[in-house]
């Protein structure tokens, strides 16, 4: 942290002005610090107090579709697994063998057990110890002493909530049930998630790294402000509203009519083809637009003819891991007759993300001279009221005494 920041909140990553100036309403309040973006005390503490501490998007259901399936996940330090256990249930381990600590798995696959590199031991997909070669001697598979079955891989908490996996590291959390009772509230009247089928792989804004903070994608993401000034494909929202809700989500929503939004997210193709809107849009001719940054890094577009849901997984203070799905309407999401439709939409969100790119890594690199110089951020209070409440939320978890 800075020499020259003397006066910390006990227990605090932000100083008590820091935290002052935050606090004040949106035109006068200045942002995080720079070397909130940075500082590897400051992604200890997000690690520790917003990562384990809390529910976390972590993955998705469809990505553990059968019996067998694994996929390693690291989000801010934690190394975890996916499973798809024998009952069908998604199963979250620690990422950790028993024996010496080694990484178990470090693929996505298709396994009957989950075996070691190291020395073999081997564990089933409900996290039981089944196996350890040759611990007694050699063709030994049992020690006289050793019990293998309080030796099982390490659970983490999980929920489920439409394809979004959510772990809650430390266990402490309030019920997954209860914490996204206001999202559900605020979406599920206009949405009908039951419509929406996941689209085949490589459709959709897809897997990248951006090599910023993970906040600098999120308030990437989280403000139209930029919109006009950065991507080629859009511009202001004129019915453009802020979504908030406490330290739950953050986000914002507009409205427009249908064929307005047919361009705006390119649901209309050349040759007539369109996507079909959820029928509460064409029932009132509105079409609307939510998207809710649900606490810390999970995002759930939804759009008036399709959902993405996208998660940030920190990989470092300055790394992040990008991932995200969509899913359309009906036959829309699988037909042949719609491909071209999704193909362009893959494009058109592949580019979106280039355009903001640029700017992201503009905005990491300066975090440090920034902090140096002493200069806050600022907020827009049409735009960046959400965005506020975002920073808001991690300075309330970062100056939280535990
Ligand atoms: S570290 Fe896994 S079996 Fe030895
Ligand atoms: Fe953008």
């Amino acid at each position: 942290m800075n020499a020259h920041d003397k006066s910390f909140v006990e227990g605090s990553a932000l100083t008590a002005e820091e935290l002052a100036m935050l606090n004040r309403p949106t035109c006068e309040a200045q942002g995080l610090p720079g070397r909130a973006y940075y500082d590897p005390a400051i992604f200890e503490l997000e690690r520790q107090r917003i990562f384990a501490a809390g529910w976390v998007g972590i993955g998705f259901a469809s990505d553990v579709p059968n019996v067998g399936d694994v996929v390693p996940v690291s989000v801010a330090g934690w190394e975890l697994i996916l499973v798809r256990a024998k009952d069908n249930s998604i199963k979250c381990y620690h990422n950790i063998c028993r024996h010496r600590g080694m990484k178990l798995v470090k693929e996505k696959g298709n396994v009957r057990t989950i075996r070691c590199s190291y020395h073999c031991w081997t564990y089933g997909l409900e996290g039981n110890l089944l196996a350890t070669p040759s611990i007694g001697g050699a063709n030994e598979g049992q020690a006289p002493g050793f019990d293998p079955s309080d030796l099982s891989l390490v659970s983490v908490r999980t929920g489920q909530y439409l394809d979004v996996v959510f772990a809650n590291l430390d266990g402490s959390a309030e019920e997954l049930e209860t914490y996204l009772a206001p999202v559900r509230e605020r979406i599920e009247s206009t949405f009908d998630f039951k419509l929406l089928k996941p689209t085949p792989p490589g459709t959709g804004r897809g897997s990248r790294n951006f090599a910023v903070n993970w906040k600098v994608v999120l308030e990437g993401g989280i403000e139209d402000y930029h919109l006009p000034f950065v991507h080629k494909s859009f511009d202001h929202s004129k019915d453009y509203s802020t979504e908030m809700c406490g330290e739950t989500y953050s986000g914002f929503s507009s409205r427009r009519s249908l064929s307005e939004a047919q361009k705006r997210y390119s649901t209309k193709a050349a040759d007539g083809h369109e996507l079909p809107f959820f029928p509460k849009m064409v029932e009132t001719g509105v079409a609307e637009t939510v998207v809710l940054f649900v606490f810390p890094a999970t995002i759930i577009s939804c759009t008036p003819n399709y959902v993405s849901l996208s998660l940030q997984l920190p990989l470092g203070p300055e790394l992040t891991h990008y991932t995200s799905k969509t899913y359309f309407i009906g036959d829309s999401a699988t037909s042949d007759e719609y491909k071209k439709l999704r193909e362009e939409n893959t494009i058109y969100w592949k580019q979106v993300l280039d355009e903001d790119d640029g700017p992201w890594r503009e905005v990491q690199k300066m975090a440090r001279n920034r902090e140096e110089v002493g200069i806050p951020s600022r907020f827009s209070p049409h735009w960046e009221v959400a965005l506020h409440n975002f920073q808001k939320t991690v300075a309330s978890k970062l100056s939280a005494t535990k």
